[in-house]
């Protein structure tokens, strides 16, 4: 295959549609191992830095995240080239309207929308734990973020917008790819939607540092509680 060629395959149409839908899923991939990485925070400190001291000590991490950053840079410039392909040849309304299998959703109608607040998610999660100070710990510098109102509204938005932009893309991925046979289209359904419940998750771990339940639970009383109940 040439260069040409594999030019013109991925500026047609379905190549740059097979594109979104591979990375796609692929982030998706991702954003499941960035949720079990991160339920560790419930596990306490040492749990949480132990693994992520762990995962940075490998020396393969920064070619990961190069890759990590070439497969979202992917997502984003197919998703708005078709859009705007899609935008031009039918008008905005008639696009959305003809686009998904699984009939027209609150997810397939903000698809745009999500795309958008969670590109302004993740500049603002960047900023403020990826290219932050890490010397306190980074149990320390997600715990102490999640004990502020402003920081927590932000998270639970971004995480709400992640799971409706899930919500359609992963079934929507899936119909690119072919994989759409009538038996086995509402088991993808399915599990897309499963999966949309999962980045709520993410929500969820925010709110329960704000409302200070890990307190609660390492309390002496907890603590007694939990051993009688596991006892
Ligand atoms: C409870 C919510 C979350 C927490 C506590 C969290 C925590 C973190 C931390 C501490 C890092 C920095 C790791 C490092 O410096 O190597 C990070 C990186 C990252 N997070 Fe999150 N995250 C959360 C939710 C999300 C969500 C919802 C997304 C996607 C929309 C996301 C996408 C990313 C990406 C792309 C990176 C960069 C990966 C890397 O450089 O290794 N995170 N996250």
């Amino acid at each position: 295959m040439n260069l040409r060629f594999a030019l013109r395959l991925f500026t047609s149409s379905l190549g740059k549609k097979t594109v979104m839908a591979l990375s796609g899923l692929a982030l998706t991939f991702f954003m499941l191992v960035h949720l079990a990485e991160n339920l560790l925070l419930l596990k306490g400190e040492a749990a949480y830095n132990g693994w992520v001291d762990f995962l940075l000590s490998n020396p393969l991490i920064p070619l990961a995240e190069l890759g990590l950053l070439a497969v979202f840079l992917a997502h984003i410039i197919t998703g708005l080239w078709v859009r705007y392909e899609n935008y031009k040849a039918a008008g905005f309304s008639k696009y959305e309207e003809s686009k998904s299998q699984g009939g027209r959703t609150i997810g397939s109608a903000t698809m745009i929308y999500t795309a958008f607040a969670l590109l302004a998610y993740l500049i603002y999660h960047m900023m403020h734990f990826r290219f932050a100070d890490h010397s306190i710990g980074f149990y320390q510098m997600v715990t102490e973020a999640f004990r502020n109102k402003v920081f927590v509204a932000i998270y639970v938005a971004g995480a709400l917008a992640l799971a409706l932009h899930v919500s359609h893309g992963f079934q929507s991925a899936f119909q690119t790819l072919g994989l759409n046979h009538d038996k086995y289209f509402s088991f993808i359904k399915t599990a897309g939607y499963i999966t949309a419940l999962f980045m709520t998750l993410f929500a969820m771990l925010s709110l329960y540092f704000l409302l200070g339940l890990d307190a609660k639970f390492s309390s002496p009383y907890q603590q007694k509680v939990l051993e009688t109940v596991i006892n």
